[in-house]
């Protein structure tokens, strides 16, 4: 733990109390000029505390945020060493890590944002990020695996999340291919993969996950053309960070178990089972084209198996599903 988390650590775990910089110094065997350098760091990245000269530091009780050091306290051990980060408002996690990764900097393992000002969603399209009613999330990961098999990253995280939500919250998730999470029929996660491939090798050099969860209602409400479509795990409205960081965690651990043994696929009966897809009638869209289809099945590699209306049966790897709706014969 660097100087910074320890410190937040003991300011959290004693919210309210002032400690004074030679206590905490002490405490940690630094001197106080490390401690009053951290604290600064600390109130960069928006925590507030109030520092009385002469009496020490006091963690205000009105700091509500996402926080790497309790998101870490419901995590096993074998995840301690994850460099997982919290930022106030960023632009978009998943630019952020990716450009991190571009310039060869895979120190953050995770990085998890109150707010975002250009949340990406697929498509080209932008993912509505406001603060406090969402986890807005992004994992930097260096899979061992081949480019083909880059859809379980996603595949793996829907089941992660879904079974998080259901842990956390006990409401019912559904599985919309290939990444959208639904609570009663409206969704409330999405899921935004982007990978660069070694094209020698034909593998994965990096991959960033994101995932973006409606965790309360929008204080404003969602934007009119979102009102139809989206929806958040909980009812009411804002939500205060405890909900937030719990979920997290068991995002965080559920996905990592499935994530160590990818290509084993564990996740792909949870998966299956959750899927809202399997009998209906959809449609496919991929670029520009659109195409009717009737869903059979998801198979071992968690492609979409469709029969379109010429009768041809295809097992599709990408593209999107719109327009969903009950077989009428
Ligand atoms: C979608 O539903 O189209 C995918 C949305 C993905 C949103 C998440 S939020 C965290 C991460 N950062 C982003 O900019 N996007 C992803």
């Amino acid at each position: 733990m660097t100087v910074k988390q320890q410190v937040l650590s003991i300011l959290e775990m004693e919210k309210g109390r002032v400690i004074s910089g030679s206590e905490l110094a002490e405490r940690m065997h630094v001197s106080r000029n490390a401690v009053w350098k951290a604290v600064k760091a600390l109130e960069a990245e928006g925590y507030e505390i109030s520092a009385s000269s002469g009496k020490g530091y006091c963690y205000l009780e009105n700091n509500d945020f996402l926080s790497a050091q309790r998101i870490c306290a419901y995590l096993p051990q074998k995840l301690q060493n994850l460099q997982i980060k919290t930022k106030k408002l960023v632009t978009s996690t998943n630019v952020i890590l990716k450009s991190e990764a571009e310039n060869g900097r895979f120190e953050t393992d995770i990085l998890l944002a109150e707010e975002q000002s250009a949340g990406k969603g697929r498509r080209g399209r932008s993912f509505y990020s406001p603060p406090q009613s969402g986890l807005y999330m992004s994992f930097l990961l260096r899979p061992q695996i081949p480019a083909e098999s880059a859809v379980y990253i996603t595949t793996a995280a829907a089941v992660a999340v879904a079974e998080a939500i259901e842990h956390v919250t006990g409401k019912k998730t559904e599985i919309k291919w290939v990444n959208d999470i639904f609570c009663e029929q409206k969704k409330v996660c999405g899921i935004l993969t982007e990978a660069s491939l070694d094209f020698e090798t034909g593998m994965v050099a990096y991959a960033v996950l994101g995932i973006g969860i409606n965790i309360g209602l929008p204080k404003n409400g969602f934007p009119k053309e979102l009102q139809n479509i989206a929806s958040s795990v909980m009812d009411g409205y804002s939500y205060d960070s405890g909900l937030r960081n719990r979920l997290a965690a068991e995002v965080i651990k559920r996905f990592y178990e499935y994530y160590e043994n990818l290509t084993k696929k564990q996740f792909l009966h949870a998966y299956r089972e959750r899927s809202f897809l399997i009998g209906k009638e959809i449609t496919y869209l991929l670029g520009e084209t659109q195409k009717c289809a009737t869903v059979l099945d998801i198979d071992e590699e968690a492609h979409l198996v469709v029969r379109f209306l010429d009768g041809t049966v295809e097992a599709l790897s990408s593209g999107e599903v719109s327009n969903v709706r009950r077989k009428t014969v």
